[in-house]
């Protein structure tokens, strides 16, 4: 059985990824044969005896830069191994990931994703392979492998029969049946340190604790995202529909 979806990781550190494929959700996708991930060294391609992968910036400054000379020979050889797929270079400067993003992602049959190190690319390795630039946020990792790792949780979940119940990853926060926060949800004991679960959650009216947790997540958007909710008048009227989600086309106009 072919993997939904082969993920190409070009990282100079794939041990980084070991304990994290090997757990939970992920391992049984793997195990399953729902996702195939390939880690490759990329000092695998370098030619010369120290598998230089790096250098100093022409014109100075500070930190190194991954050489062109090694990295574009290396993503146009494993690009080959099968049919070409959707190149992902993460970078602070990419295209901001999220769960839109993600569901574009979900429905590739193979994803190649190139980590950074150091300061950076060498630009020309990004005007050679035209890759996606994606950043995962506004805050400066040490790499890429954390970023590939966050794009191959959140696709993962979204290929059928990864999740134990189909629904379960719907109405999360973010979600195409939910652009905005998720609702609170509540567990035994039915009260604790004087804290009760809301009595609509326990009447068993299943209308009304759906009218509950619409509303409760309009509400939780409102004062933990207000960013995700268009208008405050969205919240009065309970209409979901109004709500915006911005996606990343949108963030970059
Ligand atoms: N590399 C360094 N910082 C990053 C970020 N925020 N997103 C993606 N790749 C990165």
């Amino acid at each position: 059985m072919l993997p939904a979806i082969r993920f190409d990781v070009l990282t100079l550190f794939p041990n980084a990824f070991t304990g994290f494929l090997s757990e939970s959700v992920l391992k049984g996708a793997i195990v399953t044969q729902k996702i195939e991930v390939n880690l490759h060294n990329m000092r695998d391609w370098a030619d010369d005896k120290h598998a230089t992968m790096d250098d100093r910036p022409f014109g100075g400054g500070p930190g190194m830069l991954l050489k062109v000379d090694r990295v574009v020979p290396c993503v146009e050889a494993i690009q080959r191994q099968q049919e070409p797929g959707r190149l992902l270079m993460f970078t602070p400067q990419g295209c901001r990931f999220n769960q839109p993003f993600a569901e574009s992602l979900s429905t590739e049959k193979r994803i190649v994703m190139l980590c950074g190190r150091y300061e950076g690319f060498d630009e020309r390795i990004t005007e050679i392979l035209k890759p996606e630039e994606v950043s995962i946020g506004d805050y400066i990792l040490n790499g890429g492998e954390v970023a590939a790792m966050a794009v191959i949780e959140t696709v993962m979940r979204l290929i059928p029969g990864v999740l134990g119940d189909e629904d379960s990853n719907r109405f999360d926060s973010f979600s195409t049946g939910n652009r905005i926060l998720d609702c609170a949800h509540y567990t035994r004991p039915r009260e604790y340190r004087g804290l009760a679960v809301p009595e609509v959650l326990l009447s068993g009216n299943h209308a009304e604790i759906d009218r509950w947790r619409k509303e409760n997540s309009l509400q939780r958007t409102q004062v933990k995202r207000p960013d995700l909710l268009v208008t405050s008048a969205s919240v009065s009227s309970l209409k979901t529909e109004t709500t915006i989600f911005v996606d990343s086309k949108k963030q970059q106009e």
